[in-house]
């Protein structure tokens, strides 16, 4: 008898905790498809250890991911300033670093404060001004020569996906 009832209770604790997963994957990946890059925000959400509950939660793990690539980025600019003996393309890389400091150090953890605060417009404001700052640093650079087109486009897609969930965030 009791080991019956022990077996239901597990049951339905299982079936409660399979549910309540279900339901939070899949409104990740809704919240994905309402993002430009689907894949790269629904493998970012799922590959971070805590599993976002809402909209709000996913655009924190987002940022957060965003400040971990974009600080990689700058130390990859910082390694090639060290290396490089042209000096055209020192100041340029110099300009890059100076875009890329603010968006690590302030921009980027305010539009978290602001997201926690529920002040959604104005981390809406920080993304977009953390967007201009790369897209300056691309204009450096004229075609395919610059260093880090690959590592600026990552981030703008980064930065899209945070622009696109805020803004559901702000319609909601
Ligand atoms: C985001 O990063 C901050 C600072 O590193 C940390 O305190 C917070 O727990 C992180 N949030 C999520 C949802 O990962
Ligand atoms: C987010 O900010 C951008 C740039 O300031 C603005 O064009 C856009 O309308 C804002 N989005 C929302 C949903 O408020």
């Amino acid at each position: 008898m009791r080991n019956k009832a022990s077996t239901t209770l597990t049951l339905v604790l299982l079936t409660l905790t399979l549910l309540s997963t279900t339901y939070s994957d899949d409104l990740i990946d809704q919240t994905c498809k309402k993002t430009p890059y689907y894949e790269l925000c629904s493998n970012i959400i799922h590959s971070n250890p805590a599993t976002p509950s809402d909209p709000k939660g996913m655009v924190v793990i987002m940022i957060n991911y965003t400040i971990v690539n974009a600080t990689n980025t700058l130390n990859y600019i910082e390694d090639l300033i060290k290396k490089v003996t042209d000096h055209e393309l020192e100041h340029k890389l110099t300009f890059c670093a100076e875009s890329y400091i603010p968006a690590i150090k302030y921009v980027l953890p305010q539009a978290v404060g602001s997201i926690n605060r529920g002040n959604f417009g104005f981390a809406n404001y920080s993304i977009s001004y953390a967007e201009k700052d790369i897209v300056a640093c691309n204009k450096k650079f004229t075609g395919n020569q610059s260093p880090l087109s690959s590592r600026n486009g990552i981030m703008l897609q980064l930065l899209d996906i945070s622009a696109a969930i805020l803004k559901i965030l702000l319609n909601g």
